[in-house]
C-alpha cells in the first residue's frame, strides 16, 4: 500500500509530466509537513535512531564549542542594539544547544548576560520540540524561522549534507551529461531512476577534452544548488563574527571527484545504510557529501576571510589543547570524556570522515584560531 506521502509524490510526478527532478523529491521526503523524515519527532539521532552525529556521541561536543566560542566572543564588542549571537541552524532536538548552554552557565555565567542563543529552525514541530528540551534557558535563547543579520557566532552540525541535491549523469558515447529525476510505478517498488527530458546544461561548466575522454559512462555527480544559496545567505547576514561548519564531504579544488564515480547519496535507516534511495520515503534519512570548496566559495564571494578548512580530528584536538592550558576553565578530563572525544576525533570514527569550514567577517582581521590558518 503506498503512504500518503508516497501518493502525494506519484502526484507530483504526473504534474510534471512523468519525471520529477531528484532535489524535489528529496525536499518532500524529508521536510513535507506531518510527513517528511525530519518532520517526525521520533527522527532522532543516536543508538535508537537511525544514524549517529557528533552531538549523539555525548556532551563533550558541546562543551569544546562552548569553549572554544566563549574565547572568540571575548574577541568581539557587542553590537549597540543588539546582543551577540550564538546561532544554531539545524539544531534538530536542541541537544547540542542544551550541551552549549549548560557549559556556559557552568564556566562562563558572565556570557549568558551579554549574548543569545539562536535557533534557526524552518519546521514549527522541531521549533516545539526545541523549546520543550531548552525550558531551562527560556530567557537566553530565540528562534528565526530564516537567517537574519547578527553578529557573533553562526554554527551548523550536519546541517548542509541534509539539503536537496540534484544529480546528473554521464553518457560517454553522446559526450553530455543528463539529469536524473523520479518517476513513479503502480506496484512495488513505486518509485525508479529516470531520465530527465530535454537539453541541459552541463553542471560543471566547460571542461577539457582531455578530461572529458576520461568520465566513465554514467558517472554521478551531485549538486546542491540550496547548501550554496543557504550559506551565503548567512555569510551576507553575518555583520561581523564566524560561520561554522561541520560535515561530511569533500574538501577537493575539483570539478568531479574521481574517487566517487555513484555519487555519495545515500539513506540511513537503523543505522544500515542503503543506496535505495528512493524507498519508503519520509521513513528514511537522505543524505550526500558536502561540497566544501563551493561553501567556501560562496563565503569569499560574500566577502568572507576563510579561517580553516581541515578535518574535525585537527580542530577539535587544537581547542582540546586549548583546553588543557586553561585546567581551571574546562572540566577534567574523565575516561568517559576521553571516550567521546576519541570518537570525535579518531581517523576511523569521526575524526576524518568529517571536515570543519570556518569562515570570518572581521572589523579587524582577527583569527578563530589564534596559530596560523590551516588549509588542506
Ligand atoms: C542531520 S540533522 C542534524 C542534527 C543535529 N545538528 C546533530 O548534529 O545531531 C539535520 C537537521 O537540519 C534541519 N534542517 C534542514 N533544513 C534546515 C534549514 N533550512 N534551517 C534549519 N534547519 C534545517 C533538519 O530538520 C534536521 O533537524
Amino acid at each position: 500500500m503506498r503512504s500518503p506521502l508516497s501518493l502525494q509524490l506519484a502526484v507530483e510526478i504526473a504534474a510534471s509530466g512523468g519525471v520529477l527532478r531528484f532535489d524535489r523529491f528529496m525536499e518532500l521526503a524529508l521536510y513535507e509537513p506531518r510527513l517528511g523524515y525530519y518532520e517526525k519527532l521520533a527522527t532522532n539521532p543516536g543508538r535508537r535512531g537511525d544514524y549517529f552525529t557528533s552531538v549523539s556521541v555525548g556532551p563533550v561536543f558541546g562543551e569544546l564549542l562552548a569553549f572554544q566560542f566563549s574565547r572568540r566572543f571575548d574577541d568581539l564588542t557587542s553590537p549597540r542594539s543588539e546582543p551577540l549571537r550564538l546561532v544554531e541552524a539545524g539544531a534538530h532536538d536542541g541537544q547540542l544547544a542544551a550541551d552549549i548552554l549548560s557549559w556556559i552557565r557552568e564556566w562562563r555565567p558572565d556570557l549568558l548576560e551579554r549574548m543569545r542563543y539562536t535557533l534557526v529552525e524552518p519546521s514549527p514541530v522541531r521549533l516545539a520540540r526545541q523549546r520543550a528540551r531548552l525550558a531551562d534557558f527560556a530567557g537566553q535563547v530565540d528562534w528565526w524561522s530564516a537567517i537574519q543579520p547578527f553578529s557573533g557566532i553562526l554554527f551548523a552540525n550536519e546541517l548542509l549534507d541534509a539539503f536537496p541535491i540534484r544529480r546528473f549523469g554521464w553518457n560517454r558515447s553522446q559526450r553530455r551529461w543528463f539529469e536524473w529525476g523520479v518517476a513513479s510505478h503502480a506496484m512495488e517498488p513505486f518509485f525508479a531512476w529516470a531520465q530527465l527530458p530535454g537539453a541541459l546544461d552541463s553542471p560543471v561548466g566547460s571542461l577539457p577534452d582531455a578530461v572529458l575522454n576520461c568520465i566513465p559512462d554514467g558517472f554521478v555527480l551531485e549538486h546542491s544548488h540550496a547548501a550554496e544559496v543557504w550559506w551565503r545567505t548567512a555569510a551576507n547576514a553575518l555583520n561581523q563574527g564566524w560561520l561554522v561548519t561541520a560535515d561530511y564531504g569533500a574538501r577537493l579544488d575539483l570539478p568531479l571527484d574521481p574517487d566517487r564515480p555513484e555519487g555519495t547519496l545515500r539513506g540511513y535507516r537503523e543505522h544500515r545504510v542503503t543506496r535505495q534511495v528512493l524507498e519508503h520515503p519520509g521513513e528514511q534519512d537522505l543524505t550526500a557529501h558536502v561540497d566544501f570548496h563551493r561553501l567556501r566559495q560562496a563565503g569569499e564571494a560574500s566577502g568572507l576571510q576563510t579561517t580553516s578548512l581541515e578535518t574535525q580530528e585537527r580542530w577539535l584536538n587544537r581547542i582540546f589543547a586549548e583546553t588543557t592550558a586553561a585546567a581551571d576553565r574546562f572540566a577534567p578530563w574523565t575516561p568517559t570524556r576521553v571516550r567521546q572525544f576519541q570518537t570525535l576525533t579518531h581517523p576511523g570514527h569521526l575524526g576524518r570522515a568529517f571536515s570543519v569550514l570556518v569562515q570570518q567577517r572581521s572589523v579587524e582581521s582577527e583569527s578563530m584560531i589564534p596559530t596560523s590558518p590551516p588549509i588542506e
